[in-house]
């Protein structure tokens, strides 16, 4: 049977010429970059030609991009090291991040320091008043994510970032979702997170961009590596393979915007036409690939599986959080009532995805939730 992936906000499938790139630091160009002979020094140098191409395509210097091994990993660093640096404070976030960002700032409430979090409207956008209101005198940073991985929503980042740096703040974006799939400045950012494996690149590397000048403490103590902020020997591979991924999705930035926001908006169209059914996340101002649906009187997890016996791959919500019965937090902080919240579908598109793919779900998923209902308690 025909698979269609449309779940790329959990994961993406490398690239051919990712997996070609990394293929030498694999096999025969095994060096460690911190080892002074040949082999070393080429893996040096791949690593830091690496560094380059993607300090080119976001916009900052080479020296400040900081190699760890995945989007959660920089997000515990920024929050945690912030916090370790300063050893008091408060630390504003808002409700529909991911749950590393929410589980690393609880865990970091848990320890002495104050937590905010701010709301989120229907739409899932945190409002600039809001986070006026909340900025204390001894507000030490302030973390939104840039696109949600649920909903799509894109935040206002630099205007976010300005009140932010206004109140002396330093300002952290999640951009996990959003690096190589949209334009972002870095005008009013300290720190940036990203991870390989959501832009056709590896899993298990990922990158912090920290603004020059700005210290925290480190998770890790070791040897060293990564100017002192990240010991462990780096993966070469991973990270050549993430520059290859970057240099990519760069290029063909606009244009596969452009090709996916025609295919997402005509199976929004499309599906919005099954009754009892509505968009989820913000209208127009939303990830280029992302549409989430809420169906009522139907479970997510059923819509799933039925989907799947038909060979499209969706999702409830997010990867971390589909597999247990709680209702999405992400849906439920926009205002959403569990039971709506349970019904949700996640179809996240891709570069592979086609006019094809969309014909063939809204050919199948009408008759799957009209089934679905046909046996559910919960319909009228
Ligand atoms: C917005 C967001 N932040 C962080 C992460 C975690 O990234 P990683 O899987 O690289 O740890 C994800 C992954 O789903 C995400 O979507």
């Amino acid at each position: 049977m025909k698979r269609i992936y449309l779940d790329n906000a959990a994961t993406t499938k490398p690239r051919s010429e990712v997996i070609e790139a990394m293929l030498p630091y694999q096999t025969e160009k095994y060096g460690n970059p911190s080892s002074l002979h040949s082999m070393g020094r080429e893996a040096a140098e791949a690593m830091e030609e690496s560094r380059a191409t993607i300090a080119k395509h976001l916009g900052s210097k080479p020296e400040e991009i900081y190699f760890v091994a995945s989007g959660t990993e920089a997000n515990n660093t920024v929050l945690k090291g912030v916090a370790f640096q300063k050893k008091k404070g408060h630390i504003i976030t808002q409700t529909t991040e991911h749950d590393c960002v929410i589980n690393a700032t609880k865990w970091l409430g848990s320890q002495g320091f104050d937590i905010t979090f701010l709301d989120v409207d229907d739409k899932g956008v945190v409002h600039e008043d809001t986070l006026r209101e909340a900025m204390r005198d001894d507000t030490i940073l302030v973390s939104i994510m840039a696109a949600n991985n649920e909903i799509g929503t894109i935040q206002a980042i630099n205007r976010l970032g300005a009140i932010a740096h206004e109140g002396k703040a330093l300002f952290h974006t999640d951009a996990v979702q959003a690096f190589g799939k949209m334009p972002l400045s870095l005008e009013n950012i300290d720190f940036l997170s990203a991870s390989a494996h959501k832009l056709y690149g590896p899993r298990g590397v990922g990158f912090l961009f920290k603004r020059d000048g700005v210290w925290i403490t480190p998770l890790l103590h070791g040897g060293g590596h990564e100017r002192g902020l990240r010991s462990s020997t780096e993966n070469v591979a991973g990270i050549v393979g993430f520059a290859k991924a970057t240099e990519l999705a760069f290029a063909e930035m606009g244009s596969e915007a452009a090709r996916e926001i025609a295919l997402r908006d005509s199976l929004i169209k499309g599906v919005l036409e099954i009754k009892d059914s509505w968009l989820n996340g913000h209208p127009t101002n939303r990830l280029p690939n992302n549409a989430n649906f809420g169906f009522r009187f139907i479970e997510g997890e059923g819509l799933v599986l039925r989907l799947d016996l038909k060979g499209i791959e969706a999702s409830t919500g997010s990867a971390c959080s589909s597999k247990n019965l709680r209702p999405s937090h992400v849906l439920t902080s926009m205002g959403l009532k569990a039971e709506d919240a349970h019904g949700s579908l996640r179809l996240t598109l891709g570069r592979e995805s086609t006019k094809a793919d969309m014909d063939y779900v809204l050919e199948m998923l009408p008759g799957v939730v009209e089934s679905l209902r046909a046996m559910s308690p919960l319909t009228e």
